[in-house]
């Protein structure tokens, strides 16, 4: 997939952000930085990642990151260029699952707040200082063999969700927090191009992760049957297939693909209503 530069991932301990980075490290990529707020978790990835990697100059480190904190995102941001030099592709993985399952009038602003600072507190920060990071690095030809396709300085992908698009019941706190995710990343898009920057957000449907399972056990109507039956492939998500889809959004195969909610769903958005 030409994927040969350095990748900055977060939330790299767990679920899709593992599996990005560890497919990262195989497709070719050259450095990876792993960031999440629990560091063993990303020590383990980096691990794992190198086991793989067929870059013959792959280097991997893990990084203490809270997307929460704006001085984290900076420091993080900061220790990327410092032991990577350049930012190719960034992969914001970092979320949180809900504590409770309930309908929006007994829904709690706690952790609507608490939603809220993980995922849109969480992408505005790395979207923004990871796009300013990007457009002063040097323009760098996406395809030599035609170059009428001119030049990348980077790709962001930040994980919206089905959720970003469709109203899902008994989880407001979360649409919410991911409607607002796709709309900073269809911003940032409108803003970067100019720049040689994309920005996408790839929405899953439900994806077969530690988030997941938190959420099938809080909720006594939501079962694995119950999702499936929304699912045209009949079966759910895997991280796997998420990160292919980062990788070929990271990579220069996309590079006329800016702005885009891109669905990883199985085809369930042909049985959803907006
Ligand atoms: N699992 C699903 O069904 C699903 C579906 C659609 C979208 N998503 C989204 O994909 C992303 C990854 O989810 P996942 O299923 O892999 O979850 P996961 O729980 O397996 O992994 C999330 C990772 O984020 C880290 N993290 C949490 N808070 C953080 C913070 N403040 N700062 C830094 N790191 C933090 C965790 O430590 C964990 O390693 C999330 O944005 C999630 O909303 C998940």
């Amino acid at each position: 997939m030409d994927i040969t530069g350095n990748a900055f991932v977060t939330g790299g301990g767990s679920g899709i952000g593992k599996a990005c980075s560890i497919a990262l490290a195989k497709e070719g990529a050259k450095g990876i930085l792993v960031a999440d707020i629990n560091l063993k978790a990303a020590e383990e990835t980096i691990a794992e990642a190198t086991a793989v990697a067929t870059n013959p100059d792959f280097r991997a480190e893990a990084i203490h990151l809270d997307v929460t904190s704006e001085e984290s995102v900076k420091q993080t941001v900061a220790k990327m260029i410092e032991s990577f030099g350049r930012i190719d592709y960034c992969i914001h993985c970092a979320g949180t699952g809900l504590s409770s399952y309930r309908p929006v009038d007994e829904a709690s602003l706690d952790e609507l707040k608490r939603s809220l600072a993980v995922h849109v507190h969480g992408t505005f920060l790395i979207t923004s200082l990871i796009s300013a990071a990007m457009k002063s690095q040097e323009l760098v030809t996406v395809d030599s063999a035609h170059p009428e396709r001119g030049g990348t300085r980077g790709s962001i992908v930040v994980l919206g969700s089905s959720a970003s698009i469709f109203a899902i019941p008994h989880l407001v706190p979360y649409t919410a927090s991911k409607h607002a995710v796709l709309a900073i990343a269809k911003t940032a898009a409108m803003e970067s191009g100019v720049h040689n920057i994309r920005v996408n957000c790839i929405c899953p449907n439900w994806t077969d992760t530690p988030m997941l399972r938190h959420t099938l056990e809080i909720s006594e109507e939501m079962t694995v049957e119950s999702l499936l039956a929304t699912i045209p492939i009949k079966r759910l998500c895997t991280a796997h297939d998420v990160a292919d889809a980062a990788l070929f959004l990271c990579s220069p195969r996309s590079c006329y693909i800016t702005g885009v909610a891109y669905p990883v769903d199985g085809g369930m958005a042909l049985t959803m209503k907006t």
